[in-house]
């Protein structure tokens, strides 16, 4: 009886998804009520010690992260009050849609925004400012590299105009995926398949860790070299990097089925989870030289669950994908937990998040996206314990 029990207790699973959910929705609720009047409004990051948000507006990286988030509590409490204020602050970013692309960030801003409405809500509005997008996007691709460009403008260390591209990119794909199924043209889907491949080739090292950065010769299409911009040295792992390159080559596996992906998706997400600390969040950068004592990143650990969750649903192989949930849920339970949740100390989801670390800026600190991924991964959780999928193709 006594082991009937233990075995029994091994398979209850520890979190509670509904919990933590609920959690979230006390936490947006706060925020929400938080929020100026006037403009910029979309909240960005409560920094370390602090107890109030900073605000950005809708040309910020992170634009679309809080609508995305909302839209989440929106999915969980089907409540019309949270799509109300979903729909308002994504309609803030409609001018991304129409203007020159100020760089590569426009998937991270419309399809987490937009994105999330319309497979929420089926609004053709969304859809058309989707799609103009995606064409919007697109006008970054260099055929003679095969990637899109990052930054259309100088950043140090990085020779323009010659072309870079950061793999935090390899998230923008989706939009570019979704719009070549829904009415865009065919020519985006090969734009992202081209990317994902060419960042395959040139963003990695033997031991499949990444470089956050690749510069290209703009006109031949050579690499000039790999380097970082927000990681610890040019040969380091950083976090939130690999993170991108584990979510990203996920998603691309779902949407082209090409089992290349897949097999490189194991192998980006291994070295990382070969390489973590016991409770499972990172390190900002995995060689970070004051490791135990460096700041820890958990918007990194958030995105990884997050991906992992999706991994393990498109696997053949069951016992790995079931060490993928595992490591996941694991993921997920750490975060959930006192050390992680801000609960009273901001009314943001998680604390412990570091941005840029060689600027000094958002180290250890509550950041837009942190949140994004981990009730995305909650809700994932949810779906992946009824046997469904995380995302339906897109
Ligand atoms: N895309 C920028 C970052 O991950 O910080």
């Amino acid at each position: 009886m006594r082991y009937l029990l233990i075995l029994l207790l091994a398979f209850v699973p520890k979190l509670n998804i509904d919990t933590q959910l609920d959690y979230c929705v006390e936490q947006a609720t706060q925020t929400a009520a938080s929020i100026p009047a006037a403009q910029p409004n979309l909240p960005r990051n409560v920094l370390n010690s602090k107890a109030t948000w900073n605000y950005v507006g809708y040309k910020d990286w992170t634009s679309g992260f809080w609508p995305g988030t909302l839209w989440y509590v929106y999915e969980y409490t089907k409540d019309p009050k949270w799509k109300a204020k979903a729909d308002s602050f994504s309609q803030e970013l409609t001018p991304l849609a129409y203007q020159k692309a100020i760089d590569h960030d426009l998937g991270f801003q419309m399809y987490c925004s937009f994105g999330n409405g319309y497979r929420l809500t089926g609004n053709p509005e969304y859809k058309k400012i989707l799609l103009a997008t995606a064409d919007t996007l697109a006008t970054l691709f260099n055929p003679e590299v095969g990637t899109i460009l990052s930054w259309p403008r100088p950043v140090p260390n990085m020779e323009w105009p010659q072309h870079n591209t950061i793999m935090d990119n390899m998230i923008n794909l989706e939009l570019l995926f979704w719009a070549s199924k829904n009415g865009g043209s065919k020519r985006l889907y090969d734009i992202a398949v081209s990317h994902a491949t060419t960042t395959m080739k040139n963003h990695f090292r033997p031991d499949y860790t990444s470089y956050h950065v690749v510069v290209y010769d703009r006109e031949t299409g050579k690499k000039i070299k790999g380097v970082t911009h927000q990681g610890y040295a040019d040969n380091s792992m950083w976090a939130r990097g690999q993170s991108w390159a584990i979510y990203g080559y996920t998603m691309v596996y779902r949407e082209t089925k090409d089992p290349t992906f897949l097999d490189f998706a194991q192998k980006v997400s291994d070295v990382y989870l070969g390489r973590l600390p016991k409770d499972l969040i990172p390190y900002w950068d995995f060689n970070a030289p004051d490791i135990p004592n460096a700041p820890r990143d958990a918007s990194a650990a958030a995105i990884t669950a997050s991906a992992l969750l999706e991994l393990s649903t498109l696997m053949k192989d069951k016992t790995k994908a079931a060490t993928y949930r595992t490591r996941a849920e694991q993921m997920l339970e750490t975060l959930s937990s006192s050390q992680y949740q801000s609960r009273n100390v901001n009314s943001a989801f998680l604390l412990h998040s570091t941005g840029h670390k060689p600027n000094n800026s958002e180290v250890d600190a509550s950041i837009n996206y942190a949140d994004y991924y981990y009730i995305e991964a909650l809700l994932r959780l949810k779906k992946v314990r009824v046997g469904k999928r995380v995302q339906a193709p897109l």
